[in-house]
């Protein structure tokens, strides 16, 4: 039997942390773990609003027991049909034969083509906007489309003013004691929080603004996100957290981001750190792109104004370990960077040749057209330069 977690009054948390997978959607590092939450809603009809992850489904039912004792589950709402939460629908719908399943049209789709389940009888089908009454207890959905996925929506229970927001809001991170925000260390939990954002939802940052202005009219007074803190103090600090960084505000500071085999690359990455810091830039954070993850230079990447991306050259095409990192950088269309390229080649080039390429696509990058490409390894001249690129960043990052 697990401990019973009131959010308030009648709301109850049934979550469940994973420290035990590596990668989220086999991709993303948890070094320290991530939470799947859900919420259970009791009264004459009890209403579980998002499912967790159905590789913890024993722990998952004890604490729905803990809460419900012998009691049934009438209502499942599916606000988002990633496996990560969907993966317990089917387990719960055994557990549960009465229950019934409340999503929108898309929502269906997903359940008939992920579980093939027959939604004939089982699946309630809500717009947006529309109000359900369970028994004692009134909710309102919202569709909210590619935060994270198509078919994610929220939920707003009138009673208690909650919103149970999916995604959105969300931060990794196993929930160590307490759930709430008012019991946790925001500046550890930021982090997390923004490595989570930055790889899950960031290169959605318009449809999480629109989402934002959408719920602007409610009356929110606690979030119930699918994973990290459960915001009951300040949840407006949350909601403004994810607006700046889907606006893309971004504070002075660099991140050099270098591919290197054999260090000349890397020697120039030093000389344009270390000119930064001489030029009074406090935050620099320098990244080798085959020992950090790029979910972590990602997340850096995000926070500070200044981007140099240096990469040596592999077979006359860019460094493989920095593909990856420029892959995701295209993708995730960032904005309000200056950013400055540099690198190596031994033969006919390639590093440089390719990466000039993201930032000359992207209007959201202040490119900086004087770049850097050294045959093998930097003599006293291309040293220059490089403290010349550092210059220039510091420059044009006022
Ligand atoms: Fe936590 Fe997009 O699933």
């Amino acid at each position: 039997m697990f401990t019973k977690i009131i959010v308030k009054d009648n709301v109850h948390y049934i979550g469940v942390n994973d420290r035990k997978t590596s990668l989220f959607e086999n991709m993303w590092p948890l070094e320290k773990g991530v939470s799947y939450n859900s919420y259970l809603v009791t009264g004459e009809k009890n209403v579980i609003l998002d499912p967790a992850h159905g590789n913890f489904f024993s722990g998952y039912l004890a604490n729905i027991k803990a809460t419900l004792g012998d009691g049934k589950v009438d209502y499942l709402v599916v606000n988002h049909m990633e496996p990560d939460h969907s993966s317990s629908v089917t387990l719960l719908m055994k557990q549960f034969p009465e229950m019934k399943l409340i999503g929108n049209a898309k929502t269906k789709e997903f359940l008939e083509a992920f579980y093939k389940i027959d939604t004939t009888d089982v699946f309630v089908e809500v717009k947006d906007g529309q109000t359900l009454t369970l028994g004692d207890n009134e909710f309102t959905f919202y569709t909210t489309p590619m935060v994270h996925w198509p078919e994610s929506m929220v939920t707003y229970h009138n009673n208690t003013k909650t919103l149970f927001s999916q995604d959105a809001f969300g931060g990794f991170g196993a929930l160590d004691g307490s759930i709430f925000d008012d019991e946790q260390d925001w500046e550890d939990a930021e982090y997390e929080t923004r490595r989570y954002f930055t790889n899950i939802v960031g290169k959605f940052s318009t449809q999480i603004l629109r989402a934002i202005d959408k719920l602007a009219k409610l009356d929110i007074q606690t979030i119930c996100p699918d994973h990290g803190i459960v915001w009951r103090k300040e949840p407006a600090k949350i909601i403004n957290y994810y607006k700046s960084l889907s606006n893309h505000e971004t504070k002075n500071g660099v991140v050099i981001a270098y591919g290197s085999m054999y260090g000349n690359t890397e020697k120039m990455a030093d000389t344009i750190a270390n000119t930064l810091a001489k030029e009074g830039v406090e935050e620099v954070k320098v990244f080798d792109v085959s020992k950090t993850h790029p979910s972590h230079i990602l997340a850096e990447i995000w926070k500070y104004k200044g981007l140099v991306l240096g990469s040596c050259s592999y077979n006359n095409a860019l460094y493989p370990p920095m593909q990856e990192l420029y892959h995701i950088l295209e993708i995730n269309k960032l904005k309000n960077h200056v950013v400055g390229i540099f690198g190596t080649y031994g033969w006919s080039g390639g590093g440089v040749k390719t990466l000039v390429n993201l930032p000359k696509n992207n209007p959201g990058f202040d490119f900086i057209e004087e770049t850097i490409d050294v045959r093998c390894a930097p003599g006293e001249e291309d040293i220059d330069r490089c403290i010349q690129l550092a210059k220039e960043v510091v420059k044009r990052m006022k």
